[in-house]
């Protein structure tokens, strides 16, 4: 059977989407994810809702969105929950004020939780596609430039709605590989050895008669440009490659190396390019979530091999290199769905490289990704968790002081705790490197105080440590967030006594 495709407009593929719809939105982060039926359905909802009539929709995606999704939803008032990443400055405001149900979960774990049935299953899957092919009474999507949960939420939606953005070349198709794991007691091990297999298909296949509506779009990805590199995040970068280099000439790391995987942000990107630049570092694999800016270039330079993620998170210029010299880059870069990018049997088996950015880091070596002051949510954890647990060797960076030196990224206790002690392996500022194997909490205290606080705040954290003899991780738990409260009372953590908080 020959299936027509359905061509309509952005704002009557949003007429198809009811309040209390859940939709599950394609890509991850802004590349490859819906543009104009998102924007189309925020639309609808201010229109309702100046009508006094109620439109919210629960929104399922692979990481962060673009703005056009996100901001535009948030703005709308338009979400009733959403999961499991964001990074969106609207949608930060709207859910911190209590205006959207937002869970925070571990990016590998989503597209399983939905089959095992403990999240309901999406009603839409709304996804950017850069072909269609009709194949009988199947359609193959083939995907742009983010994979996400794409798979999943195809398969387990009741309909289907695709844009296809003219935007993204047809021949971005096969670049990607597609593969659900079978669930437990069915499920084998994932073969994937190293990061350049290949296990599945080159496209998304759904039944034709779920495919609701196709748009037309002709969009670039939304991705952000990168703050420039200033001098705390060039000497944060170079201080990962000399650790690196040392534990290479050690033994501690194969001398072939190994992959890695290198997280989100500004201090991420930077990380990448010292690495590329430190020339004892034998050209390097990436198993990553999302392949960032700097990866193409250190392609290019023939410092990275391969990289496998899950996006490519890059801007208009950079995809547009890629495509015009695609038989360089086609056996170079594989897309993968998170659950198999950010899979802990894979990050374990392969002995990943971990390098993630923390918010915050306390003496004792837990880090806090997610909470501001412990109350406000920045971004999500994203897949720091999927791998920082299951690393080869685990290693969080950050600058050491925020807002000027106001605020130390070094604390007693974190005030909020996202990887523990017994995951984080190392840590990283632009001041130096402290290593935590085999240390007990007063030594990781000691080790992390002196390689890695700004100096300014030591004296400050030596003095908590002397309040307490008398215990294994010793705290005193009237002073354990005062320097947190210190911040909101003046503005500035440096004003901290512990006089004025001890009891
Ligand atoms: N308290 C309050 N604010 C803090 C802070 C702290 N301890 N540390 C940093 N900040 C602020 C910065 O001042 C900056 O604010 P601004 O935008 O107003 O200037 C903001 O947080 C971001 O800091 P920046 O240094 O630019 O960090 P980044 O872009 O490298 O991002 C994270 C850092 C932690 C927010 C980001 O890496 C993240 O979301 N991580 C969690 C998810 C993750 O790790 N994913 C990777 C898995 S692949």
């Amino acid at each position: 059977m020959t299936f027509m495709l359905k061509f309509v407009t952005a704002a009557e593929a949003a007429e198809l989407v009811f309040d209390g719809a859940i939709c599950g939105m394609g890509g991850f982060t802004p590349a490859g994810a819906p543009k104009d039926v998102p924007t189309a359905i925020a639309q609808k909802a201010e229109k309702l809702h100046a009508e006094g009539k109620p439109f919210k929709i629960g929104m399922y995606t692979g990481a962060s969105t673009g703005d056009s999704c996100d901001g535009a939803l948030a703005r709308a008032h338009a979400i009733l929950f959403r999961t499991p990443y964001q990074g969106n400055k609207d949608l930060r405001t709207e859910l911190n004020a209590q205006g959207a149900h937002y869970f925070d979960m571990h990016l590998s774990e989503l597209a399983q939780d939905l089959r095992y049935g403990f999240l309901p299953k999406p009603d839409f899957a709304i996804v950017e596609a850069c072909d269609l092919v009709e194949k009988g009474d199947e359609i193959e999507i083939v995907l742009t430039a983010g994979v996400g949960n794409v798979p999943t939420f195809c398969r387990l939606a009741d309909k289907v709605i695709v844009e296809l953005n003219e935007a993204m070349p047809k021949t971005m198709r096969g670049m990607h590989d597609i593969y659900e794991p079978l669930d437990p007691p069915q499920r084998r091990e994932i073969p994937v050895y190293k990061p350049s297999d290949r296990i599945g298909r080159d496209c998304v296949v759904i039944p034709a008669s779920k495919l609701a509506a196709v748009v037309k779009t002709n969009r670039p990805n939304e991705v952000g440009k990168f703050t420039p590199l200033d001098e705390v995040t060039e000497k944060i970068g170079e201080n990962v490659a000399a650790f690196l280099e040392a534990e290479m000439k050690a033994g501690r790391i194969p001398a072939s190396f190994l992959p890695i995987q290198s997280g989100v942000g500004n201090v991420a990107n930077a990380v990448l390019g010292a690495l590329g630049e430190n020339k004892h570092i034998p050209p390097f694999e990436m198993y990553t979530e999302v392949i960032q800016d700097s990866v193409v270039g250190l392609m290019d330079e023939g410092r990275i091999k391969f990289a496998s993620g899950c996006s490519l998170t890059i801007g208009a210029d950079k995809l547009q290199h890629i495509m015009d010299n695609i038989e360089f880059f086609r056996d170079k870069i594989v897309l993968r769905p998170q659950e198999i990018s950010n899979n802990p049997e894979l990050a374990r088996r392969m002995g990943l490289i971990t390098i993630n950015t923390a918010l915050e880091a306390d003496i004792f070596g837990n880090i806090n990704s997610t909470h501001v002051c412990g109350t406000k949510m920045m971004n999500g954890i994203g897949g720091s968790g999927d791998f920082t647990r299951n690393a080869y060797i685990s290693i969080y960076t950050t600058p050491s002081t925020a807002k000027g030196g106001a605020i130390s990224a070094f604390v007693p206790m974190v005030s909020h705790l996202d990887h523990s002690e017994h995951s984080v392996k190392i840590i990283i500022t632009e001041h130096g490197i402290a290593d935590l194997r085999g240390k007990s909490p007063i030594q990781r205290a000691h080790e992390i105080i002196e390689n890695c606080v700004d100096p300014q705040y030591r004296p400050l954290l030596r003095e908590y440590l002397e309040m307490s003899k008398t215990a294994h991780t010793p705290h005193t738990l009237s002073c354990a967030l005062a320097m947190h409260e210190e911040f909101l009372k003046s503005g500035d953590m440096r004003n901290t006594k512990w006089e004025n908080y001890k009891r």
